[in-house]
């Protein structure tokens, strides 16, 4: 391994994959798998029949949409509508036009890191739903929490739904759940979407088809590597790997090495090696029971 002294980033994607190829065990990433070519791949994820959250979650929504948006109506007031990481919006589009049909006074605000992501959801929800007074951010969570705490005294909505919070670890999902409470006043909502613990077969097949989706998707972080920052990954050595803990609820993707390489990223001025059979952590997609959400969310208040 070699290190240039006094090392400076131009991105906080160069020094992500800096720190997560030079530690060991190796990490990465998973929100940098989502380029343009990485969506249009998480979109087929979505449409697998084995990727049950979509579909579970879409059913939810249908079902429950007069309640929920009744929920809403009583604040009272017009409301921002913050989406954090809203995708598609397939599933906003139900509560969207549910909310459209009450008359709720609203302004949709979706927050993604992916402009490409937030233009296209915009096309489509002008088209469908020309009601929606909608006004997106790009941004990352954080970020972008810290700053719409100054931006308005409007009542706000916040929608955080994909089980996305089950990309945490629980310390940062704890954390997480602190800095939007800091965020929002006492009257503020949040309504979100916690997968829960299921046959643990299924959680595997959702995140390891046999088509290899998933499987190009994950790899998707390693061609944006060799794309953007000059690495040379030999991509092909590569198998993505799932694994699952029935008892912690801890679903984890990885990058295993079939055969040693030597890794040289350009605008990293960094080479490492991996040995055989070496991992690269990509992600974690936590399940959870009532009691672990009950326990997230009295650690955060
Ligand atoms: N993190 C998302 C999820 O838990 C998206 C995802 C699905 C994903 N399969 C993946 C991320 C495989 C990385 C690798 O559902």
């Amino acid at each position: 391994m070699q290190s240039k002294p006094n090392r400076s980033f131009e991105s906080e994607f160069e020094k992500d994959v800096y720190e997560g190829l030079t530690r060991y065990p190796k990490r990465l990433y998973s929100r940098y798998i989502y380029d343009e070519k990485g969506d249009k791949l998480f979109q087929k994820i979505m449409a697998m029949p084995s990727y049950y959250l979509t579909d579970t979650e879409l059913g939810i929504l249908e079902e429950h949409k007069t309640a929920i948006a009744e929920h809403f109506k009583s604040l009272g007031e017009a409301f921002e509508l913050y989406e954090l990481g809203a995708g598609d919006g397939k599933k906003t589009k139900i509560l969207l036009r549910e909310f459209v049909e009450q008359g709720l006074p609203f302004t949709y605000r979706p927050i993604d890191i992916s402009a490409h992501v937030l233009q296209v959801l915009q096309k489509a929800v002008i088209a469908e739903i020309p009601e929606v007074h909608m006004d997106p951010i790009q941004g990352t969570y954080f970020n972008t929490l810290r700053e719409i705490k100054h931006q308005s005294d409007r009542a706000k909505v916040v929608l955080f739904l994909g089980s996305n919070i089950g990309n945490l670890l629980h310390p940062q999902a704890v954390e997480f759940l602190r800095e939007l409470k800091d965020c929002l006043g006492p009257k503020d909502m949040l309504f979100i979407g916690f997968d829960q613990k299921k046959d643990p077969q299924t959680i595997l097949e959702a995140y390891d088809d046999k088509e290899g989706i998933t499987a190009a998707f994950n790899k998707n972080l390693l061609h944006r590597i060799n794309a953007e920052l000059g690495g040379n990954f030999e991509i092909d050595a590569f198998r993505h790997w799932e694994s699952y803990d029935p008892e912690t609820g801890t679903a984890r993707s990885f990058l295993v090495t079939e055969s040693p390489q030597k890794i040289e990223i350009e605008a990293l001025d960094l080479q490492v090696e991996l040995d055989a059979w070496e991992t690269i952590h990509t992600e974690i997609s936590q399940k959870y029971d009532q009691k672990t959400i009950e326990w997230l969310c009295e650690q955060a208040t």
